[in-house]
């Protein structure tokens, strides 16, 4: 009998290139799940046009037409536990999860983040981190708590970089280093569930 695939929901609010590496891990057979819903909190962002190209579900929200984060994240949890979702992997959501999603989705959520953890948190990280000087880049991928990329770490990796090295070049290393882990992490973290 062929095994089940496991469903996840990936999150963004912009550019959305990590839900396409996802997609496109999934689509060249190097990722056992399927994606069945993209959630952005912008209608118009560039993720969206991705998911109609892979003719993926799409659950667009404005906070603005709700009373409260727990109203629409109470709704988007319904939708996802109806599509059976098992993991959500957020990529690039510009929102704090709040206590809903963390309650009904506990250790479920994934996040990727282009620095080192501890260091370099929030916005504009590769940025922070290239303004300081850092000799040694990279990415980590965490479970979500309440806090701003502060749960627990699940995996990381890093280069080194030289004094001459734009921030643009940097800039492409980090994204493309990110494309290729997290379809790894989550491939790891679904076969635990
Ligand atoms: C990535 O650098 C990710 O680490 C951070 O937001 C960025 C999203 O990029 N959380 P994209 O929308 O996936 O292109």
């Amino acid at each position: 009998m062929k095994q089940k695939t496991d469903k996840i929901a990936v999150f963004a609010s912009g550019n959305g290139s990590n839900f396409e590496a996802i997609v496109t891990a999934i689509e060249q057979g190097n990722l056992q799940v399927e994606v069945v819903l993209l959630v952005v909190d912008k209608p118009q962002c560039y993720a969206v046009e991705r998911a109609k190209n892979h003719h993926i579900e799409v659950f667009a929200f404005q906070s603005k037409n709700y009373p409260s984060k727990e109203a629409y994240e109470t709704e988007i949890a319904d939708l996802l536990e109806q599509k059976d979702v098992k993991l959500i992997a957020l990529a690039g959501y510009m929102r704090l999860i709040g206590s809903v999603l963390l309650s009904r989705f506990s250790k479920r959520i994934l996040n990727i983040h282009p620095a080192l953890l501890p260091a370099f948190p929030g916005l504009h990280a590769i940025e922070q981190a290239y303004n300081y000087g850092v000799k040694i880049f990279g990415i980590t991928i965490h479970y979500v708590d309440a806090g701003m990329d502060t749960g627990e770490i699940v995996a990381q990796e890093c280069f080194h970089v030289e004094t001459s090295d734009s921030l643009e070049a940097i800039e492409t290393r980090i994204h493309a280093l990110e494309h290729k882990l997290y379809p790894i992490v989550i491939q790891q973290i679904i076969n635990t569930l």
